[in-house]
This record gives structure tokens, C-alpha cells and sequence, in this order.
């Protein structure tokens, strides 16, 4: 899609703009510390005439931040940092109803989800605002003459965090970005408790599975994996987790979970949850010992935890059984289910973080934003 046609922004449906202010309207009766900064914000303009470009996940609570940034003077466009994570109806209530230019559709291809990004960097800002760092390394890399506009960015996520720090190892980043991550109020909260419940909220609302007395695999024991493993317990499950940190996996132990190696795993598991920020986490050996029926999905930034060309070279088809439930027939005759193909479950087949954890992010990027 050529960016000419796009400046007004970028939506599926613009008669969903009532269901969408309906959401942002809920979710902002949730973000109260948003809103003290918010009613700051329109006395005090700190960001006045700024140029800034959101790369974020299109939800009701990042419009609640959107309208912050922009009562605080800020001229700002958004556009989608998941290619499956946009709320279309908020999509559209923010081009519609507050003014602020929208590049987000759910399920864009990747043609179009990079065309998103070019027209947020048309927009010239002086700051971005990342979800996972694509923002940041598209400018970098295919606008390099854009860098001296540029005064600082802000990154939201453990792994777009991890991502700068090896580029500023390597000296390719040219500017300084703040790691809302790393704010404690960030991840002790969002990754643990929202990330806990939109994970299985996802997984839920995508399979209607009862969790008590599943086998629940959680690989990863960062925050995130905490929170989703210490919330499938609370389910019922049995929950085993998969760590290749040796402290991290003490950790798990000591909380009461069964550590083992994915290899072992992978014969037990119903369920399978990937929140590491590594690739390829389930492969092709473990899709070999699984249960017909097991259950696959990832909650990590990228649809890479999961070796789903590995999934695909052991299949003979693939049928959708219920929305963005994927079950594929092995050749051995097993099936195995994906949901979401891989992506971030909590914001593919949920709403992602509910908005009371996402005022104490957001608060923390209207707070780096001045
Ligand atoms: N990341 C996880 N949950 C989110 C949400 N509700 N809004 C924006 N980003 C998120």
C-alpha cells in the first residue's frame, strides 16, 4: 500500500468507531493514574508541538495514553507494533473521534504492517515510542537521515529492551531511548499480573479449555512466566515449567512447580505456553513426543518461540477449528492445535493487559515522554 494514500491513517471498518470509543471510555474509568497526568498535562503543554510516533499495541488502553500525550500538546500517530494485536473498533474510534492519525488492522500482512511503520516515520519525530523496537530499527536502518530529528524514544517491552541494549553494545543506536521496562513499577506488575491473566484469558477465550487437571508447560520463568505460571496453578493445572536459567529454575522449584527439560515435557503437556523471548523454544523434537490434542501457543513479543515451519514440514494439512485455532494433522496421525499462529496469545485471541496494570506502564511512558 503506497503511504500517499495513507496520511489520514489506516483502519478496517470506520463505523466501528462507537464500540471503540465505548472501550476507551471503560478502560479510562480504570487508568487513574493516567489521568492525573493526563489533567497535568493539558495545564502545563510539557510536550507542546512535539512530533512523536507510537509503535504500540492498538488497544483501548494505549488510546487512554494516545490522548494524554496529545492533550499534553504532543502531535502524535500511532500505528500497530503486532500485526494481530490492533483493536480494530479503537482503531477507528482514534482517526474517528480524537484526531489522532491510526495505522492499525487486524490481521495486516506483513507488506502492510511495515507500510504502517513507513507512515508513522512520514510523520518526522522527534520521538518514537516502541513496543518491541521495530520503530526504533526501521528508522535506524532505512532512514538513517531521520536520526537528527530525533531527541530521545521510550521502549515498552523486556524484549525490545534487549534488542537496543545490543545495539547500543554495537554503537548502531544513534539516540538515547528510556526502558520503561526496566521501571519497577513495569514489570514487577504488567509482565506479572497482566501478562498472568491475559495469557490465560487468551488461551481460554480462544479454546474454552478447562484448565483444572491439565498439564500446563510454561516455558520461561522470567516475570512473565511467573505470573502465567502462579495463575495456572491457581486454575487447577498442573503446572511443569521449562528454564534454561539454572537460578531461574531453582526459583520455579522452590515455588512449588516440576522443572524439566522441554524434551521430557513435551510427552506430558495439554497445554503449552512460551514466554522466554527465545526462538525456536518448541521444535520439531518436541512436536514429536506430544500428545495428539496438545495445545500450543506463545505469549513472548515474537512469533518466534515456536518452530512453526518445523510444524508444518511434520503436517499433511491444516484446518482452522475455531477462530485463530489452527489444528494441524501430523502425518503420524496426531493433531496439534496453535493458536493465534504463534503470536502473542493475550492480545491475539484477548485484550491483552487489563487497563488498571496498563495505567502503571503508561503512566511511566507519559512520565518518559516529558
Ligand atoms: N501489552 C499487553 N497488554 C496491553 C494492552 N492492553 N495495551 C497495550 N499494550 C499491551
Amino acid at each position: 500500500m503506497a503511504t500517499a494514500e495513507l496520511k489520514k491513517g489506516d483502519v478496517k471498518d470506520i463505523s466501528l468507531a462507537d464500540a471503540g470509543k465505548r472501550k476507551i471510555e471503560w478502560s479510562q474509568q480504570q487508568m487513574p493514574v493516567l489521568q492525573i497526568i493526563r489533567k497535568r498535562f493539558i495545564k502545563e503543554q510539557p510536550l507542546k508541538g512535539l512530533r512523536v510516533s507510537a509503535c504500540l499495541h492498538v488497544t483501548s488502553e494505549t488510546a487512554n495514553l494516545m490522548i494524554a500525550l496529545r492533550d499534553g500538546g504532543a502531535e502524535i500517530v500511532l500505528c500497530a507494533s503486532n500485526p494481530l494485536s490492533t483493536q480494530d473498533e479503537v482503531a477507528a474510534s482514534l482517526n474517528r473521534d480524537y484526531n489522532i492519525p491510526t495505522y492499525a488492522i487486524k490481521g495486516e500482512d506483513n507488506e502492510t504492517y511495515y507500510s504502517h511503520l513507513r507512515a508513522a516515520l512520514d510523520h518526522k519525530p522527534q520521538m518514537t515510542m516502541d513496543d518491541g523496537a521495530d520503530l526504533v530499527t526501521m528508522l535506524l536502518t532505512k532512514r538513517p537521515e531521520q536520526v537528527k530529528d530525533v531527541i530521545a524514544g521510550t521502549e515498552e517491552t523486556t524484549t525490545g529492551v534487549i534488542r537496543l541494549r545490543a545495539m547500543a553494545k554495537d554503537g548502531t543506536l544513534k539516540y538515547p531511548v528510556i526502558a520503561v521496562n526496566d521501571a519497577q513499577t513495569k514489570h514487577f506488575f504488567d509482565n506479572r499480573y497482566g501478562t498472568g491473566q491475559s495469557t490465560l484469558d487468551g488461551v481460554i477465550r480462544a479454546t474454552n479449555l478447562l484448565l483444572a487437571g491439565l498439564k500446563v508447560v510454561i516455558a520461561g520463568y522470567g516475570w512473565c512466566g511467573r505470573g502465567v505460571a502462579m495463575r495456572a496453578k491457581g486454575h487447577g493445572a498442573d503446572v511443569i515449567i521449562t528454564e534454561i536459567d539454572p537460578v531461574k529454575g531453582i526459583e520455579a522449584v522452590m515455588d512449588g512447580f516440576r522443572v524439566l527439560p522441554m524434551v521430557d515435557a513435551a510427552k506430558e503437556g495439554d497445554v503449552f505456553i512460551t514466554v522466554t523471548g527465545n526462538k525456536n523454544v518448541i521444535r520439531a523434537e518436541h512436536f514429536e513426543h506430544m500428545k495428539s490434542g496438545a495445545v500450543v501457543c506463545n505469549s513472548g513479543h515474537f512469533n518466534v518461540e515456536i518452530d512453526i515451519p518445523a510444524l508444518e514440514r511434520l503436517s499433511s494439512g491444516k484446518r482452522e477449528v475455531r477462530p485463530l485455532v489452527d489444528e494441524y494433522q501430523l502425518k503420524d496421525g496426531r493433531r496439534i492445535c496453535l493458536i493465534g499462529e504463534g503470536r502473542l496469545v493475550n492480545l491475539a485471541t484477548a485484550e491483552g493487559h487489563p487497563a488498571s496494570v496498563m495505567d502503571m506502564s503508561f503512566a511511566n511512558q507519559a512520565l518518559s515522554a516529558e
